[in-house]
């Protein structure tokens, strides 16, 4: 029964722990057994549109638009389509600019939220072709759309998305890949590798989940915390901002998410020893400079928890705490990062005593403005 909590306190823990199977879940048939091919079905009238597309712009809200930041990175490194991710309240009412060859992706788990249903409806008076990820079969986004794939995460209660966000950014990495193959940018091997790769997030998620205890230690030492702050880069930027998210949603701590690079020309101001600072670190292109900026956060005596490739010793020594993750391509580790940050968030709203599933003053699906 999907809407039990089953062994589990919340639904929000449950959810955390169904990754592996949600993950799956969203892969399941659509990937080829010798990992060679990605079929997705629900867009393949529009494929044309897509790998001909000018650009794309994603619109989506809350956690949804920060799986859309995942979503541009991935289609401008493997696809080379320039995208743009808007918050769907302020595209709807600036008078954007819309062509006929923009394609216009509307991510949203519940399918209802009231401003990215009426950003498409937009989009598509314009003539824009226009796709859906969506969870909630039959929801009035998917019902809009041209075309679409469903993230078949399953149902999610917790009010804080945990399983969806990822099962989004799985649909998100599939049609970057497909599309990057489509249009020539990828290297059969390198297509090969890279959907190697998404097959074996559910196994690492397994490996993190492990885990739990040992960062629910970590959630008990910054348990008290007014502030924190999420830095990362690259791929991992989006990822700082959903753990910030995820941490004011359910604890109400204070939280931001910062590109690390971006800490200098603020945040930096307000790190001392009572900010803790959660620095996605894994092995990457920009991981010299994310060692540089967990410095600069020490320099000012700021407390370091620190997401890492599993065996990194420079970081250790340099951290005040690290949670290790497996060795995964860079474009893989936002599906991985996430986890540990959503333990966090949830060991610590647990420890302040805060209504984890109901949080005040959110709701799951915001259907009016
Ligand atoms: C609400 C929920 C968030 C969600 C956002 C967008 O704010 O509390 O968890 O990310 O709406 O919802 P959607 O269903 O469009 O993804």
């Amino acid at each position: 029964d999907e809407i039990d909590k089953g062994n589990f306190e919340h639904f929000m823990l449950k959810e955390i722990y169904e990754q592996p199977i949600s993950i799956e879940d969203t892969f399941r048939g659509r990937i080829a057994m010798d990992h060679s091919k990605i079929f997705l079905g629900g867009i393949s009238d529009v494929m044309p549109q897509l790998s001909q597309a000018r650009r794309i712009i994603i619109a989506a809200c809350g956690t949804s638009w920060h799986a859309g930041i995942v979503g541009e990175y991935l289609f401008e490194e493997f696809a080379r389509i320039p995208v743009e991710v808007e918050y769907a309240s302020e595209f709807r009412y600036r008078n954007p600019i819309i062509n006929e060859d923009d394609v216009i992706i509307a991510i949203s788990q519940s399918g209802e939220t009231a401003d990215t249903l009426a950003a498409i409806k937009m989009a598509k008076e314009h003539g824009a072709t226009i796709i859906g990820i969506c969870n909630v079969a039959g929801s009035s986004i998917p019902r809009e759309t041209h075309a679409g794939v469903y993230t078949h995460a399953g149902v999610e209660i917790g009010v804080a998305s945990t399983k969806a966000f990822t099962s989004q950014v799985t649909v998100l990495t599939m049609m970057a890949l497909l599309l990057g193959k489509t249009k020539g940018h990828l290297k059969d091997s390198v297509y090969k590798e890279l959907i190697n790769e998404l097959t074996q997030v559910p196994d690492k998620i397994r490996a993190i989940l492990k885990a739990e205890t040992d960062i629910k230690q970590i959630a008990d030492t910054y348990k008290d915390a007014n502030n924190a702050l999420y830095l990362g880069r690259g791929f991992l930027f989006p990822v700082a901002l959903e753990g910030a998210l995820k941490l004011k949603e359910i604890s109400y701590i204070h939280a931001e998410g910062y590109p690390a690079a971006e800490m200098k020309h603020g945040p930096i101001a307000l790190i001392d020893e009572n900010m803790p600072v959660f620095v996605l670190a894994t092995k990457d292109k920009s991981y010299e400079k994310i060692v540089s900026n967990i410095q600069e956060v020490k320099a000012r005596n700021g407390k370091v928890i620190a997401i890492v490739t599993e065996g990194d010793e420079v970081i250790k020594k340099m951290a005040d705490h690290v949670i290790e993750v497996p060795d995964c391509h860079e474009a893989i580790a936002p599906l991985l990062t996430c986890v540990p940050l959503q333990f966090i968030s949830y060991h610590i709203a647990v420890m302040r005593g805060c209504n984890v599933d109901q949080p005040r003053n959110l709701a799951k699906s915001v259907t009016v403005e």
